[in-house]
Parts: C-alpha cells; structure tokens; sequence
C-alpha cells in the first residue's frame, strides 16, 4: 500500500513545483528589498509551499498563520469565512504578503483580504501556489500565481481529499475510486 496507488496522474511533479517556488522566492526578494515583509499562511493547505518559500526570500521576513474554516454550503453564496486562528501580529503600517495554496471562487481570499485591508496594512500582496480562474465568482487577482491549473480537483504539496495526501511532495488528481469510497 503507497499513497502513489491512489493517483492517477501527476499535474505538477516535485522538480516543477520547486524550481517556481525558487523564482518566486526571487522575485519577491528582489521586491521587498530593503523591506521587513510579514508572510502570512494560510492553513493547512498553505503550510508546504509557504516552509518552502520563505527558504528562498533573503529578506528579514517574519511569519504568521491564519486558520479558516472552509465554508458550508449555506455561508457558499455570501463568502463568509469563519476565522478560526486570528494573526498573531498587528498588521497597520506593514507589508503583508499573502501565501495561499490555491484559488478557487475566491471567496475565501477575497474575505481575508478585505479583513485585512481594513487594519491598514502600509501594502498588500497576495501569493498563491495554484490559480484556478474557471470558477472564479469575485472579483480577486493574485499578485503571483504559481501555476494556472485546470478545472480539476488537485491533491498534494498541501492540498487535501478529506485531509489526506497533503504530504506529497508533487501535485496530482486522484483516481475516481478514492472519491467513490472504495479506496
Ligand atoms: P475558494 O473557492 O474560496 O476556495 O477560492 C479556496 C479553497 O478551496 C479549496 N479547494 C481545493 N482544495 N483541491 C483541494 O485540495 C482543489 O482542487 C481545491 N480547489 C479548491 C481549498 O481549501 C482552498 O483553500
Ligand atoms: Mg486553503
């Protein structure tokens, strides 16, 4: 038994998804330079690509984590998240990056932005590892995205089915029968 049985193709092997978080770990060293960013995770889903990133920004970062509920299907329409962890960290006056796992609606980051925004952060960007566009039902634009992926839904590197497979180290869909119950 390998959690490798349960795929059933991989969308973005571990070499791809490192040598983008290195440009990305770059390209904001090089935005940020002379600044003291707070790198803000969300969780869990961030926790992988954010330990991996902050390793490539040479900047005197410090980090912060949020925790989220996922929304029901009744609070769906109106985009309202419950914040389960709150940051640790007054934001008024700094520069806060957002590190996100994957957008989707956009619901969920679009709430946490505008919660964010409203304690007057000096700037506010937002980072995230895979963008999926098709579903999009706000108005939400990450500064940068990893990857564009497809309308599919995507395990690993973070990413859960049912809490599992965020372990992986690459990103990949998993075979109908994990979702059929007869795994
Ligand atoms: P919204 O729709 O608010 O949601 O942008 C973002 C959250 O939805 C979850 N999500 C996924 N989780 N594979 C996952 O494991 C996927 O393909 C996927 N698409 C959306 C995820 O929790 C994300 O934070
Ligand atoms: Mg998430």
């Amino acid at each position: 038994m390998s959690l490798l049985d349960d795929i059933q193709s991989v969308l973005y092997p571990e070499e791809d998804i490192q040598r983008r978080v290195r440009e990305i770990g770059a390209e904001l060293t090089e935005a940020y330079a002379g600044k003291a960013p707070l790198v803000v995770g969300v969780l869990k889903g961030a926790a992988p690509f954010m330990a991996d990133l902050v390793r490539r920004m040479d900047l005197p970062l410090e980090l912060d984590y949020m925790v989220v509920s996922s929304y029901g299907q009744a609070t769906k329409t109106s985009g309202v998240v419950k914040i389960i962890k709150d940051l640790d960290f007054e934001i008024e006056g700094r520069d806060v990056i957002i590190v996100e796992d994957i957008i989707d609606t956009g619901l969920t980051l679009r709430y946490l932005a505008d919660l964010l925004l409203r304690r007057n952060p000096r700037s506010l960007r937002i980072v995230t590892l895979l963008d999926k566009p098709h579903n999009r039902r706000v108005d939400i634009r990450p500064d940068i995205v990893g990857f564009v992926a497809p309308d599919e839904f995507v395990v690993g590197y973070g990413l859960d089915y049912a809490e599992k497979y965020r372990n992986l180290p690459f990103i990949g869909i998993l075979k109908s029968r994990v979702y059929a119950g007869r795994a």
